[in-house]
């Protein structure tokens, strides 16, 4: 993978945000890997100033992965997320904006559906990623085959622990999601991989410079053809 040291996750924001807006520029109907969680939220802000006069309406996007058992409406299903940090300040059509489906009652079928979705789409264009501190892509957390498709897991300890900022307590982070796997995200055209702060050298440095192994989801990125890593100077802190 290449990797790019920024001096901040504003700086990393403008340059990601430039990237997709030449993708647009070139195939207005380009289809955006959306990412949840803080790393992307720099790009997405300069996404949204940089689209300000551009039609973005045609943009298609697939998230990477959902809660199980959230509503949807629930603020802090990724639906809710993504609609809220994405598709609104950006304008992105929310007709055109897919999320796996966390609903338990349709679980058993959510995963081949999105494949199917994905596959009708004609693929991702540029794919969105940030990294746990335990090495997880998507939520693909350690242990999962670099050949996976979209399919329900159990999120680690580590993980609910990580996201309970956002709930009133660890109790109330889902147990279950539905994710991409390591083989959908693999298949993108171009992978953007971000992480900033010191919380994430480590799984970082695990990830770009360490041994392929599944108990380091994230190492399959050095499999990708055209990957891009985009860091800052705390993040990168562990690289050789
Ligand atoms: C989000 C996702 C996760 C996050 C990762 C980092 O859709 O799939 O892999 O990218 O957990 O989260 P933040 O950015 O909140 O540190």
């Amino acid at each position: 993978a290449e990797v790019v040291i920024v001096p901040d996750a504003e700086a990393a924001g403008r340059l990601v945000a430039g990237t997709i807006l030449d993708l647009i520029a070139t195939k207005p109907d380009m289809v955006l890997g959306l990412a949840t969680g803080s790393t992307p939220l720099s790009v997405y802000r300069a996404l949204a100033d940089g689209a300000r006069g551009i039609d973005v309406s045609r943009v298609r996007g697939f998230g990477l992965d959902e809660y199980v058992g959230l509503p949807e409406d629930h603020p802090e299903s990724y639906r809710s997320v993504i609609r809220r940090d994405v598709v609104e300040p950006v304008g992105f059509d929310p007709r055109r904006i897919h999320m796996p489906n966390g609903d338990p009652a349709t679980i058993q079928t959510a995963g081949d559906e999105y494949e199917a979705a994905l596959r009708a789409s004609g693929g991702v264009d540029l794919q969105i990623l940030g990294i746990g501190t335990d090495g997880h892509l998507g939520f693909n957390e350690p242990g999962s085959s670099f050949a996976s498709l979209t399919r329900v897991k159990t999120l680690t300890q580590q993980t609910r622990r990580d996201n309970s900022r956002f709930f009133d307590s660890v109790d109330d982070v889902p147990l279950h999601c539905i994710t991409q796997g390591v083989g959908t995200i693999l298949r993108a055209r171009h992978l953007v991989l971000l992480a900033f702060g010191e919380a994430k050298a480590h799984a970082l440095q695990a990830a770009v410079e360490g041994p392929l192994t599944a108990s380091v989801p994230a190492s399959a990125v050095q499999l990708h053809a055209h990957a891009t890593v985009v860091v800052d100077e705390a993040a990168a802190s562990e690289l050789e």
